[in-house]
């Protein structure tokens, strides 16, 4: 079967500094801001109506995570399998008014992922201003006490499948239905349910090297790369932002298109210590990077 949802629609944070993180996202990334309230912000980095959505709060955390159907009825068709699941429905009313149809559904490490019809392509392709400008968001990837069990349940509800794993599901990559690699990943932590890094698209590799030129330029450093993961076998460099965030900018992440794939099981190594999975160009990642968490937002 088909995954019910088609790729990331837009990943939506709690920020302590939203004034920070908007500058974070405009100036670093390059996402372009297309509407702003005292406590909300939409950043976008291409036609899609927004991407990066910023609510003012006590403590960063993350929020939700959109994910886009092509299909209206598969709003219905998760929210049922999400009953069947004794899952919560968070919500069936669109999280922003530009989404015609929705579903928020809570998985039990305190995930909530929206399931929407598409974002509308409302804005211009290009734009002015500083920063990297990426192409897209691209991917998440979440933490759990249980990476299996969650993982199994996005499966089940959403459709996804899966890409890749390590043998002990340590962790594991999941691809919605444009064939990328990962469009959520799930790692194990100590610390429970969460986020540990987002990712932006970057269409080449002299974007990585302006990213290292313009954190350097604030007195800011990467946390870890350039380099190229087995995983995905996508480029990847990553810096953690004003507000507690860990991103990720990414290109050439593998695409999955046959439907027959049978996911790869993998040895990460001890602390991630095997080159060909975690970084096949040899740096290894620090402990801050590996520990990296941001808790889930619990909504009231
Ligand atoms: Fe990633």
């Amino acid at each position: 079967m088909e995954p019910l949802v088609h790729r990331l629609g837009y990943i939506a944070l709690n920020v302590s500094d939203l004034e920070g993180a908007i500058e974070d996202a405009r100036e670093i990334a390059g996402a372009a801001l297309v509407d702003q309230t005292p406590d909300l912000a939409l950043l976008t980095s291409n036609a899609r109506h927004a991407e990066l959505i910023l609510h003012r709060a006590e403590q960063s955390s993350l929020r939700a995570i959109g994910l886009e159907t092509l299909d209206p009825a598969n709003v219905d068709e998760v929210a049922r399998r999400a009953r069947e699941a004794g899952l919560t429905i968070v919500s069936e009313t669109p999280s922003l008014p530009v989404i015609e149809r929705a579903v928020s559904v809570a998985f039990p490490e305190g995930h909530v992922i929206e399931i929407h019809t598409p974002m509308p392509r409302d804005r211009p392709p290009r734009y002015a201003g500083p920063g990297i400008h990426p192409r897209f968001l691209d991917h998440v990837n979440l933490t759990a006490a249980d990476p299996a069990a969650s993982a199994h349940l996005m499966m089940q509800v959403l459709g996804l499948k899966l890409s890749e794993r390590t043998q002990g599901w340590e962790l594991a990559w999941m691809r919605a239905g444009d064939g990328r690699h990962h469009t959520i990943g799930m790692a194990k932590s100590p610390d429970g349910g969460g986020l540990h890094h987002y990712s932006w698209e970057f269409a080449d590799f002299a974007d990585f090297k302006r990213l290292g030129d313009v954190l350097d330029a604030r007195d800011r450093t990467l946390a870890w790369g350039p380099g190229r993961h087995g995983a995905g076998d996508n480029i990847f460099a990553y810096y953690v932002d004003a507000a507690g965030f860990l991103v990720e900018t990414t290109a050439e992440m593998e695409i999955i298109a046959d439907p027959h794939f049978q996911p790869r099981i993998v040895d990460p190594g001890e602390n991630l210590s095997n080159y060909k999975v975690v970084n096949r160009w040899g740096q290894l990642p620090s402990q801050a990077w590996m520990t990296h968490f941001n808790i889930c937002a619990v909504l009231r």
